[in-house]
């Protein structure tokens, strides 16, 4: 198989967790650098284990869109928390192969390795779904593939917002490539692992989670899914599009 074309899948499959690691450990691979390096997913290869990234702005960056208060709890506590979930989770699921802890639980650890493996993986992206700077709108091939995928940039941004707001419960709204098809989609998710594709790539994410906007909002979620859309990375996804679509 052709390098470019192992780099290739190995970076659409990166949703997944496992994925993730395997593509740290391997490392220098073109396509997902390009991916993971806007992520910053703290995989740290020594260890085996994530660490909390920091944000790629000060706290108080996304106001008045997204306060200051929200923004600390949000990383410090709510992500902090899903990173430690998940070297948790990966914990036991080695104490269970090494025969230490039986396998009984494996279900549960395997569950608790796709939530919170998501909520890490899913944080780090909507960090850099977001920029104080959000510049000019989508151009060249990514605007094509909008227009292609949706009609028009604000078609596909009428769908991100009503599917975003729609989520039920606790979840996230997407802009995803889907490479076999090697179109644009909008998509929920449900919790953060839940009601996806396997092998779409993530190219923008709104947390709609209360804790994303209710200090700010309260009950507001179209508000804040309105102020999400005045602070857009447009260069970052569409960093994130060209990766994925080369
Ligand atoms: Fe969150």
């Amino acid at each position: 198989m052709h390098t470019q074309q192992i780099d290739r899948r190995t970076a659409i499959t990166s949703i997944g967790v496992a994925a993730v690691a395997g593509a740290a450990a391997l490392s220098a691979r073109p396509v997902h650098a390009a991916m993971l390096a806007d992520e910053q997913t703290g995989f740290d290869p020594a260890t085996n284990r994530y660490t909390l990234p920091p944000l790629p702005y000060a706290y108080n960056a996304l106001e008045p869109a997204i306060d200051e208060q929200t923004m600390r709890l949000h990383h410090d506590k709510h992500h902090a928390g899903y990173v430690r979930g998940l070297n948790k989770a990966l914990d036991h699921l080695d104490a269970i192969r090494s025969g230490s802890e039986d396998t009984s639980l494996i279900k549960h650890w395997s569950r608790e390795l796709a939530f919170h493996g998501s909520g890490h993986r899913n944080h780090s992206i909507f960090w850099n779904s977001m920029t104080p700077d959000s510049g000019s709108k989508p151009e060249g091939a990514f605007a094509d593939a909008i227009k292609a995928s949706f009609g028009s940039l604000d078609a596909m941004l009428a769908q991100f917002n009503a599917a975003s707001k729609s989520v039920e419960g606790s979840g996230w709204g997407w802009l995803v490539y889907e490479p076999t098809a090697r179109k644009l989609l909008v998509m929920q998710s449900e919790k953060h692992q839940n009601l996806t594709i396997w092998g779409v790539v993530p190219l923008m994410g709104i947390d709609v989670w209360e804790h994303a906007y209710y200090l700010k909002y309260q009950n507001r979620r179209a508000d804040y899914i309105a102020a999400f859309t005045t602070i857009i990375n447009w260069a970052g996804v569409s960093q994130r599009f060209a990766a994925a679509s080369s």
